[in-house]
């Protein structure tokens, strides 16, 4: 019934550090990377060439990029919100750029600076741009169960956005759980709803857990076909335009999940579990995996 494999992204580098106050320096950051990779994560957010006014902490993607190990076969993925952005991405020779939207305004306009749609617009030329360049282009939909500012979002929302991220040419579509509100029925519905528009195959679940029910969520959505996951080791993160939003799954709680059920992913867990442990211990920080905690103290 579940899918046979599961692609998983790692997004722990990105999301898991762009709402750090403290900066991480570059050299962390590229260890991390290098090392997740290193666990066999093939597919991994590695910068984000927003402005650093907004976001500080991912002002260094330029210098991440140039100093990690480039892998083959491994996508390096980074956020570009405009041509600015996407310029820089290609000067870092990215494989993967991502324009990032919302399902609802008042997110939109806090998180991006701008209206719904002003920011399909403004994607219009980066998502042609990248296409050109041959670059895999993602879209990323933030708030797609409910949002920080606005509440409840309708499903409708969602799926408007997914047909506007797929008729900008999006190889793939996320669908994020920013604020980690969903539960697993709503979640089966907005995916059901989201393939009847954009292949299931190319849709890819972001589950914050700040309800704690991301595992569940992930759970509900193999169910229903999804097969793209992306999770932040030791769970750090969050959204520095959600507040109190927490981190992604971790991937170590995933991975165990996955294993379990007896999934591929081509990650190996004890790889992540001691990168996890590593990354929380460089940030001062508890490791919000659980399975992570629990296995590394055997
Ligand atoms: P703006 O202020 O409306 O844009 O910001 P602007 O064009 O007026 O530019 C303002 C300043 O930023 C200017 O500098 C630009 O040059 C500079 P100044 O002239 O004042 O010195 N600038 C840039 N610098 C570097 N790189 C760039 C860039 N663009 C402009 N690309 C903008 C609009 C989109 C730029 C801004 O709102 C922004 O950067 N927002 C990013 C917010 C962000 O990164 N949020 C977190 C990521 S999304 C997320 O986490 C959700 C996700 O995980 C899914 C989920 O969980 O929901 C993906
Ligand atoms: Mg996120």
């Amino acid at each position: 019934r579940f899918p046979q494999r599961v692609h998983i992204v790692e997004v722990g580098p990105r999301d898991g550090l762009q709402a750090e106050s403290k900066l991480v320096p570059t050299e962390v950051k590229i260890e991390l990377i290098d090392r997740l990779v290193g666990a066999g994560v093939t597919r991994i957010e590695a910068a984000s060439f927003v402005s650093p006014k907004w976001v500080p902490q991912m002002g260094d993607g330029a210098a991440v990029m140039a100093g990690i190990e480039r892998v083959q076969g491994v996508s390096y993925a980074a956020l570009t919100p405009n041509m600015r952005g996407l310029e820089a991405a290609m000067e870092s020779n990215v494989d993967e750029v991502v324009i990032f939207g919302a399902a609802s305004e008042a997110f939109s306009m806090r998180n991006i600076n701008c209206s719904v749609e002003e920011s399909v617009k403004r994607f219009v030329p980066v998502a042609q741009r990248a296409k050109e360049a041959g670059l895999r282009l993602r879209g990323s939909l933030s708030c797609s169960f409910g949002c920080p500012y606005q509440g409840q979002v309708p499903v409708d929302a969602v799926v408007d956005m997914v047909m506007r991220f797929r008729d900008l040419g999006c190889d793939e579509i996320d669908i994020a759980d920013t604020i980690g509100v969903g539960t697993m029925t709503h979640v089966q519905q907005v995916i059901e709803q989201a393939s009847s528009v954009f292949p299931l195959e190319r849709l890819a679940g972001h589950f914050h857990d700040t309800y704690g029910q991301a595992l569940a969520n992930i759970v509900g959505a193999l169910q229903v076909g999804m097969s793209v996951f992306h999770s932040s080791v030791a769970g750090l993160g969050g959204c520095p335009y959600a507040k109190g939003a927490t981190g992604n799954v971790a991937t170590e709680d995933l991975l165990y999940l996955l294993d379990g059920l007896g999934i591929e992913t081509g990650i190996d867990l004890d790889a992540i579990v001691s990168t996890g442990a590593w990354m929380s211990q460089k940030m001062g920080k508890e490791n919000g995996s659980r399975a992570g905690k629990a296995l590394a103290a055997r």
